[in-house]
């Protein structure tokens, strides 16, 4: 068979080791790997490259994709979904597997509903994805926020002060949660959990009270403060229609919000992309390549219109509708840790 490959959405550490398992994987079962560059704009234009021992053979620890990634969607562009057809024509491709999140994964869908051979891996180092207990990428950009969570803690007890950490996580809280936990935040700011800003400062003065004067807020990109309403239409959007989060700057409005009404003097850091660069942890690492042993094997039984997900311990197939019938969001008892962490149940 002809197996063509993308990498769709945001970077997300494990993409490579995803595309490793398959490639070895298809070798054995005797299939031909084909690279589509840049995501679905590469399938559109065509923009191919065959892939050989060599290209991946070194890539397994490496962050980002080695076939590059875009937020196009085709069926945005103008006769995008005949162009796709095209292209899995001309190069006589058997099945195509995607690699993404829930817009990546909804657009497979979309196309395998239209007949074409999609199998799709699901990607975000959000966590925010019902259908699979964790994506790759999660492990690896908590394990970042956590390590960048301590060390600010002693730059922030030196000086007294209170350090407010923005933390990626479109539309759910899990990165910021769990590096929070993990890295001992006073206060976690999460888009499940909204409160207004006389709160935070309530729960950061509260710790001041008790003696100890300085203290760290971890907060979600997402997050949102109960009193206020921004315009969306206001803010950059991309694609699929979501909004570039990082302009809205809500670490820094916290900061400024404990420095000028709380008298708490406080600095701001935003990770960024930190979040998902470099390479993937061990954990992501296999995640990566067990769903790309399973993605191969799907496209190899012609078990198409499928994603690999991790359920429990094991890695089972899951129909691309259920990959984005539902977010995944923070739970009541995931929020109810957050509660105890901040004093507020
Ligand atoms: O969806 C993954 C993610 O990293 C989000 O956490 C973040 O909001 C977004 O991508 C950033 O997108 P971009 O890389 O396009 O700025």
């Amino acid at each position: 068979m002809k197996i063509g490959i993308l990498t769709s959405g945001g970077d997300t550490p494990g993409m490579n080791a995803v595309i490793w398992g398959v490639f070895k994987r298809a070798s054995q079962l005797g299939h031909e790997l084909y690279g589509i560059r840049d995501g679905w704009k590469g399938l559109m234009e065509n923009d191919i490259l065959k892939l050989d021992y060599d290209m991946v053979k070194d890539i397994l620890p490496i962050g980002g994709t080695i076939l590059g990634s875009s937020r196009t969607n085709p069926f945005k562009r103008e006769d995008g979904v005949e162009k796709i057809k095209k292209t899995i024509e001309t190069n006589g491709f058997d099945a195509v597997i995607a690699i993404g999140g829930d817009d990546t994964l909804g657009v497979a869908r979309k196309l395998y509903d239209l007949g074409l051979p999609f199998v799709g891996v699901p990607k975000t180092i959000d966590n925010d994805l019902d259908a699979t207990d964790y994506t790759f990428g999660f492990n690896t950009a908590v394990t970042i926020a956590t390590e960048a969570l301590d060390r600010l803690t002693t730059t922030a007890k030196s000086h007294h002060r209170t350090i407010v950490v923005e933390i990626m996580g479109r539309h759910a809280g899990w990165i910021t949660l769990y590096a929070g936990i993990a890295g001992g935040a006073h206060a976690i700011l999460i888009p499940e959990l909204p409160m207004p800003m006389e709160k935070v400062a309530e729960i950061i003065k509260k710790r001041y009270e008790s003696g100890e004067r300085w203290a760290l807020v971890a907060v979600s990109e997402g997050f949102e403060f109960v009193e206020e309403n921004p315009d969306d239409n206001e803010i950059e959007k991309d694609e699929f229609g979501h909004v570039r989060l990082e302009k809205r700057g809500v670490a820094q409005r916290v900061a400024e919000y404990l420095n000028k009404k709380a008298g708490i003097e406080t600095r701001h850091v935003v990770l960024g992309h930190v979040q998902r660069g470099g390479s993937p942890t061990a954990y992501d690492r296999v995640l990566s390549v067990r769903f790309g042993i399973l993605a191969t094997e799907l496209v190899n039984n012609r078990e198409f219109g499928y994603f690999p997900s991790l359920q429990g311990t094991k890695i089972i197939k899951r129909p691309l509708k259920d990959a984005v019938d539902h977010l995944k969001v923070v739970d009541e008892d995931h929020i109810k840790i957050a509660k105890i962490i901040m004093g507020i149940e």
